[in-house]
């Protein structure tokens, strides 16, 4: 009798136990660490609200599995976001990591990823080494080498044969710095100074000074997303396009996020990036007006399309592995993937697991009343240029 008793009750409790056991296995969740606040709070704005668009247009049942969103603001700090990445795979047992606002915030937590094997999808941050930091980091934005080489190539074939670089000092400038200057020396081209600036709080004044003193060609820019407005108004008010010296950078500099109100002393300005809200495809087009009618109007900037593609992976990846076998089968679905998207056509390099993509050639103009980048020329399916290296 009593032995009867104990079993029902052990029966009852492994029942109660066994539900919320059970609905835990019907939800996929996403551990979204983005900087929401601070000095990249708009790389976290614009990826929140793709990734919500995204889930908005794609419903949020895949594979039979109910997809959870859990968005962290880990305000840029490494630390935190290492801290964040940890609690959400211990406790929330997230299925996927993903975000990564900058390059030191995405390489703090890629031991995480390796010891957990858990997928981390890296959608802003933009270092080429970065893809290293575990073999669970797939990445849906960009590399700034990918980025600079291409610019490297227009610029002496265009009268801009000297130029000087100016970027913020840490991973993804020295990148861009390093590959930019090379492929200008390779070019025939001149690179008299190359100029760094601290990634916090930056001061660009007594920069600039010395480069209008210089007076190269062009001053080459990259400065994170965020930081190309006040880039863009210091060199306006030091007159440095009136003596004669142009600017151009990678597209975080003419960033859609702030291009529109930088006015029109930016007409002109080239660049070369994987994404313009102005990218002429049908399928740009309706991302730009639903992320628009979503968000109050707001323009995607390249942070968004990353966080939006990388979405598409981490979906499609639990379509194809039917929600079995745990990380590495989500990783291995994820490798390889080819798409359409709205930057144009991409895949991920399953041997790399970054990101293959058209770098477009791109020129500041102003179309029906509104700043755009508007692409002239492209280079197609560029592969990280970092990892020949
Ligand atoms: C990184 C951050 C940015 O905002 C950007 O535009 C490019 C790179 C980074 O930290 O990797």
């Amino acid at each position: 009798m009593k032995r009867r008793h104990l079993t029902a009750l052990a029966l009852a409790t492994s029942v109660l136990l066994a539900q919320p056991a059970l609905a835990q296995d019907n939800v996929f969740k996403i551990g979204l660490i983005l900087p929401m606040t601070g000095q990249q709070a708009t790389t976290g704005r614009q990826i929140e609200a793709a990734a919500k668009l995204w889930m908005a247009q794609n419903g949020d049942t895949v594979a039979g599995k109910k997809v959870q969103l859990i968005v962290k603001d880990d305000t840029s700090l490494p630390d935190v976001t290492r801290r964040l990445a940890q609690e959400l795979v211990v406790n929330d047992k997230v299925n996927v990591l993903a975000g990564f606002g900058i390059t030191p915030s995405a390489m703090a937590v890629g031991p995480i990823a390796t010891q957990s094997k858990t997928p981390m999808v890296v959608m802003a941050a933009a270092t080429s080494s970065i893809t290293e930091a575990s073999p669970y980091i797939v990445r849906t934005s960009f590399t700034l080498p990918q980025a600079s080489v291409a610019l490297a190539d227009w610029a002496p074939k265009n009268g801009i044969k000297r130029v000087v670089t100016l970027v913020s000092d840490y991973g993804p400038g020295i990148d861009a710095e390093r590959f930019f200057k090379d492929r200008m020396l390779f070019n025939g081209g001149q690179v008299p100074e190359s100029l760094r600036v601290p990634l916090r709080n930056p001061d660009f004044a007594p920069f600039l000074q010395k480069v209008r003193d210089l007076k190269p060609d062009a001053l080459f820019v990259f400065v994170p997303s965020g930081a190309g407005a006040a880039v863009m108004k210091q060199f306006l008010e030091r007159g440095m396009d009136k003596v004669g010296i142009k600017l151009i950078g990678t597209g975080d500099v003419t960033d859609d996020d702030q291009l529109n109100d930088m006015g029109d002393g930016a007409i002109g300005v080239v660049t070369s990036h994987h994404y313009s809200a102005y990218h002429p495809s049908a399928m740009n087009k309706k991302f730009v007006a639903e992320f628009g009618k979503a968000n109050k109007g707001m323009r995607p900037n390249f942070m968004a399309v990353g966080g939006y593609d990388g979405m598409r992976v981490i979906y499609e990846a639990l379509k194809v592995s039917k929600g079995q076998g745990g990380g590495d089968a989500l990783l291995a679905a994820m490798k390889g993937q080819i798409f359409e998207s709205p930057r144009g056509p991409m895949f991920i390099d399953a041997q790399t697991r970054d990101v293959v993509q058209n770098i477009y050639l791109r020129r500041v103009e102003r179309k029906e009343g509104q700043l755009h980048n508007v692409e002239f020329d492209v280079v197609k399916d560029v592969k990280d240029p970092g990892k020949a290296r």
